[in-house]
């Protein structure tokens, strides 16, 4: 199981989580990326679908900056 959010002051705005992974990933209005999946709002509370967890793991893979952080458990 996993929970993610994005660590926006590190994010460059590169677009590689959205390409990888666009349920989970969009941009916000600032144009930085954030986690959209079920209305997750980037608060990393929102338990990320099994089926989703391969793009996720792309996703982060394709991070320039390693702005995206995971946990077993909702982000506080
Ligand atoms: Fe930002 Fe990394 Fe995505 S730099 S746009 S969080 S791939």
């Amino acid at each position: 199981s996993k929970y993610v959010k994005v660590k926006k002051d590190s994010c460059i705005a590169c677009g590689s989580c959205g390409s990888a992974a666009p349920e989970i990933f969009d941009f916000d209005d600032d144009g930085l990326a954030e986690v959209i999946f079920e209305g997750d709002g980037n608060k990393g509370v929102t338990l990320i679908a099994s089926d989703l967890l391969e793009e996720l793991n792309d996703a982060i893979d394709s991070c320039p900056t390693s702005c995206i952080k995971t946990a077993a458990a909702p982000f506080a």
